[in-house]
């Protein structure tokens, strides 16, 4: 048996990107191309020693052969992209570089015309916009219900889309983000038959719901309710390196693959980090595994503990299961009485050395994660308890500012007519009654306070409290 043989049966679950890398840093060469750290070589000690001689020495792209390429695919990163697309359920599976960030522009570049209407929920990420603002596409907005006491958008509903499909025979695609942020779902099932009753495509950007697919006591998948493509960010949830995503088309879609392998080429880059394609590769193969099961079925477990805690206190209160959709367990979203979300991070993270996901107005957003441990819960739960004991207050200055978005649009221009118009940068005071010419997103969750060609009013100013200036048509 030779060493490779060797090394490649030691690997339980086949992981061939991490098995290339490992076998490039056992085999070293002398290099004379990028990049130009060479092993680190090259690099700030400081650097180096901070993240470690190792990860800098496995640091290359995709032109040495035994690595393969990503446009197109070719070797273990060929093989990887086809472990992922088994292990999904889907016909193809695409390996992004920008996050799930290329995979929505992709699907705007690739799939969508100057023109088109695309039917999205107005809490839709940025990236959609993005997607769009390259085509030309149009958005024609699904206004979710807004949940004010939780300050937070609900459900896409089959209901809502249906109604759009039959009043409006230029909708050309529907493209729905589920789960939301704070993880409420909608009927991705119902939305697809409806979606195949009027023969239009259904995009789903799932980009926070990886793991539904490696534990049944999560949510169904998109890929199994009848989704033609999904987006999925590993990175977010899924145990990948950040900024690193998946891109998935299902195995009965409808849509033009080709369309979307040629944009993804166009968008990503030239360079792509081998260290983050074998993250993907590693993700996907320990979610695959017994450990990586285990990890979630902890993780479940300790949102479960998590939600128990929560139930007996007096002024803390979760998120629940209770507008007539369903929940994803492991995204708990909390308000305290009398406090705002951005006060309670504050005290989270000031007085007990907490970092939560985010928070907005009302609430904060807390992730049961693979790499949490029940030791880690139980200093929540117990940082928890004494807030609910304590006689905290909130702070004026933070009550002023509105984090999450809950605007319904007043749209006076095309998105990319906006985007691409004479623009000019004057105080956001003298704003009101002019029209956009910029995204404004803060991430997270980066939905769009103002998009391209959207009416600025008095109701914006609260979401802009940290702009000075902004960008509007001249
Ligand atoms: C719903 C949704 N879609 C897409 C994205 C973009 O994902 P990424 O950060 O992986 O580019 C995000 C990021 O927050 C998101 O929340």
């Amino acid at each position: 048996m030779t060493n490779v043989t060797k090394n490649i049966k030691s690997v339980k679950v086949k992981a061939p990107i991490v098995e290339a890398l490992r076998l490039a840093y056992e085999n070293p060469t002398y290099q004379f191309h990028i990049p130009g750290h060479t092993k680190g070589n090259g690099s700030l000690p400081e650097f180096r020693k901070l993240i470690g001689a190792k990860a800098l020495s496995v640091d290359t792209t995709d032109e040495f052969d035994n690595l393969g390429t990503l446009h197109p695919a070719t070797g273990p990163i060929k093989e990887a992209q086809e472990l992922a697309a088994n292990a999904f359920g889907a016909k193809k599976t695409f390996f992004l570089l920008n996050g799930s960030t290329a995979g929505n522009l992709a699907i705007g570049m690739g799939l969508t015309k100057k023109g088109q209407r695309i039917l999205t929920n107005r809490n839709c990420h940025r990236s959609i916009l993005t997607g769009m603002i390259i085509s030309g596409a149009e958005p024609l907005w699904l206004v979710p219900k807004r949940f004010d006491e939780w300050g937070i958008w609900g459900n896409v509903t089959p209901e809502s889309v249906e109604e759009a499909l039959s009043t409006h025979d230029d909708i050309s695609m529907v493209w729905i983000t589920n789960p939301t942020y704070e993880g409420v779902v909608s009927d991705i099932k119902s939305i697809s038959l409806i979606c195949k009753k009027y023969g239009v495509p259904l995009i789903v950007d799932e980009a926070h719901a990886c793991l539904w697919h490696f534990n049944k006591h999560l949510p169904t998948p998109a890929l199994q309710l009848g989704a033609d493509a999904v987006v999925h960010s590993l990175h977010k949830t899924g145990g990948s390196m950040s900024q690193s995503s998946m891109l998935h088309i299902a195995q009965d879609s409808m849509i033009d693959v080709d369309a979307v392998e040629k944009a993804l080429k166009l968008l990503h880059t030239t360079s792509p980090s081998l260290i983050l394609l074998a993250s993907l590769d590693a993700a996907r193969a320990n979610l695959e595994s017994q450990k990586g099961k285990k990890q979630l079925e902890r993780a479940i477990s300790n949102a479960k503990y998590l939600r128990r805690e929560i139930e007996k206190m007096e002024h803390i209160h979760d998120l629940k299961p209770d507008f007539g959709y369903m929940t994803d367990v492991t995204k708990i979203f909390i308000r305290a009485d009398g406090l705002s979300g951005k006060r309670l991070e504050s005290i989270l993270e000031i007085e007990f050395g907490i970092e939560v996901e985010s928070a907005s107005d009302a609430g904060l957003l807390l992730l049961s994660n693979l790499g949490n441990t029940r030791a880690d819960m139980q200093y929540l739960v117990k940082c928890l308890q004494k807030i609910d004991k304590s006689n905290y207050s909130d702070i004026c200055y933070l009550e002023n500012k509105k984090h999450m978005p809950m605007l319904t649009p007043i749209i006076k221009m095309s998105l990319r007519e906006a985007f691409y118009s004479e623009k000019e940068t004057i105080p956001k005071e003298t704003a009101i009654g002019r029209i956009s010419g910029e995204v404004i997103a803060e991430c997270p969750p980066g939905i769009a306070v103002l998009l391209p060609g959207e009416l600025i009013t008095e109701e914006h100013m609260p979401y802009l409290a940290d702009y000075d200036f902004i960008e509007v048509i001249k």
